[in-house]
């Protein structure tokens, strides 16, 4: 099935490329959201180059449009329509086609609206259905209708598409689709549909391929990365066994074990699947590192169960102390939302608690955003707009504080860090990142790319350190 379907694709790649051979034709994409869509993009981008399309940055010159969508927040409707009355006038000077894809597609009323509103689009196509896009491409050129290609349903898990990364030092490798959660203000179970791993194997193909190609970084991708494979092994799925990988746990272990690549991170695991065979593994592997992203989203007990999170204040904390006793030099990230439904003042004060007791080395902090067709959008108690953002800027105040006072404690460290090239604000320096993802700013050379080097940190700017190369 897999194979067939990945086939026909090649096929109508090829029946493009003819098509648009010597036109030098290009392509702009503009990916909106989570590191799962800019994954998706690079196969986007991978299927548009192989049908003859080169990348620009201009819209403006481009003749074939890609917007990859969000819809986890509702700005990014907003930024999508903005975009898409851009993208009309420049197919009106030179007749491009307009794709969009991703996430919002899936939601109730958007295709309807994007029919009425925006009826110069050529291809919908959805998280489902990526990997047909040269197939649709080539129908909205050949027979000049509208082609709207989104499933309801859950698409298989597709193999071999061809990929276009952005990066030459760090790759992100999807391991999982979809998202069995439900948490009460989520959109993503209804735009991605139910969870399906990646087999073992594809995912050490791919990696093992990408340490050739030099990659030293990997990020593994999925909605909930720690119940890997759960799933199949509840339903008894048969998947074909590789190394002994069962679980997300022993996926770590086996990717640590491939020569060439230096660092393993992962986004994003969920705190009530978070097994000590996991803890036991990030322990043990020295590529695995110590910096874990841990989606927090509130501190309140109140509020995670009306959030449907599954775990308490309490179990959060302990969880944070078990993995601190257990992994050395462990630091960690989270998610936060603000105001989400029936969050009280005292509700608030648990989270700043747990942010004040954990000491995140950073917080990603959202204000909660209603979305059509889950459960919190219906929910009475919706907090008011302006009580939201005083939150929002209490939390905002205190974090910068904490991390400002961890900045400081990076003076005079030695600090292992991956160069990942020249900074992009000053040509003569070089960047890369330590184990707990800073930024590291530095005087270098060209040939410590993708090298992990040491460092000692001189002094700290909020958003990045700089350093000095340690010798000998
Ligand atoms: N409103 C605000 N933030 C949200 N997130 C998910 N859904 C919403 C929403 N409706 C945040 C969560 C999640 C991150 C990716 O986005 O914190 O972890
Ligand atoms: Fe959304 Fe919760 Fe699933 Fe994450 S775990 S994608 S927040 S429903």
């Amino acid at each position: 099935m897999k194979k067939i379907e990945i086939n026909r694709q090649l096929e109508y790649i090829e029946r493009v490329r003819q098509i648009n051979e010597g036109k030098n034709y290009t392509y702009y994409i503009l990916t909106m959201g989570c590191q799962l869509n800019e994954n998706d993009s690079e196969k986007l981008c991978g299927m548009a180059e192989k049908m003859g399309y080169s990348k620009i940055s201009d819209m403006n010159k481009a003749d074939l449009i890609i917007f990859n969508t969000c819809c986890i927040r509702e700005n990014a409707e907003d930024r999508l329509f903005g975009k898409l009355g851009e993208a009309k006038k420049v197919k009106e000077n030179r007749n491009s086609i307009i794709a969009i894809g991703g996430c919002m597609m899936q939601e109730k009323n958007m295709i309807q609206k994007i029919h009425e509103s925006y009826p110069f689009v050529d291809v919908i196509f959805g998280t489902h259905t990526l990997h047909n896009f040269p197939e649709d491409l080539y129908m909205a050129i050949n027979t000049n209708k509208k082609l709207e290609d989104v499933l309801d349903i859950d698409g298989e898990v597709i193999e071999g598409l061809p990929i276009k990364r952005e990066d030459k030092i760090k790759a992100s490798v999807t391991i999982m689709n979809g998202c069995n959660n439900f948490c009460s203000y989520c959109i993503v179970p209804y735009v991605r549909g139910r969870e399906r791993s990646r087999e073992p194997k594809d995912i050490i193909y791919e990696i093992q391929d990408l340490a050739k190609q030099g990659y030293k970084e990997i990020t593994l991708l999925g909605q909930n990365v720690n119940s890997y494979l759960r799933v199949e092994n509840e339903k008894g799925i048969d998947y074909e066994r590789y190394n002994g990988i069962n679980s997300f746990a022993t996926l770590l272990r086996v990717v640590n074990e491939i020569d060439g690549i230096e660092r393993i991170r992962f986004i994003s695991p969920h705190p009530k699947d978070f097994t000590d065979d996991v803890i036991e593994a990030i322990r043990d592997c020295d590529k695995v590192c110590k910096l874990v992203h841990l989606p927090l989203q509130s501190g309140s007990t109140d509020v995670l169960k009306s959030m449907n999170r599954r775990y308490t204040k309490d179990q959060y904390l302990n969880l944070v102390d078990k993995m601190k006793k257990n992994i050395p030099n462990l630091t960690l990230s989270t998610d936060i939302i603000v105001g989400f439904a029936g969050e009280t003042d005292k509700d608030f004060e648990d989270t700043l608690d747990v942010v004040r007791k954990v000491n995140f080395e950073q917080v990603y902090m959202f204000i909660y955003s209603r979305r059509n067709g889950t459960p919190g959008d219906k929910m009475e108690n919706q907090v008011p707009d302006k009580i939201k953002h005083e939150r929002f800027d209490r939390l905002k105040a205190l974090v910068e504080e904490q991390i400002e006072v961890k900045n400081k404690e990076y003076i005079g460290t030695i600090q292992k860090v991956l160069v990942e090239g020249t900074s992009k604000n000053n040509e003569k320096l070089y960047t890369g990142r330590t184990d707990s993802n800073k930024v590291v700013i530095f005087e270098g050379n060209e040939e410590l790319i993708g090298k992990v080097i040491d460092i000692k940190i001189i002094s700290e700017h909020m958003w990045y350190l700089k350093g000095a190369i340690v010798n000998g």
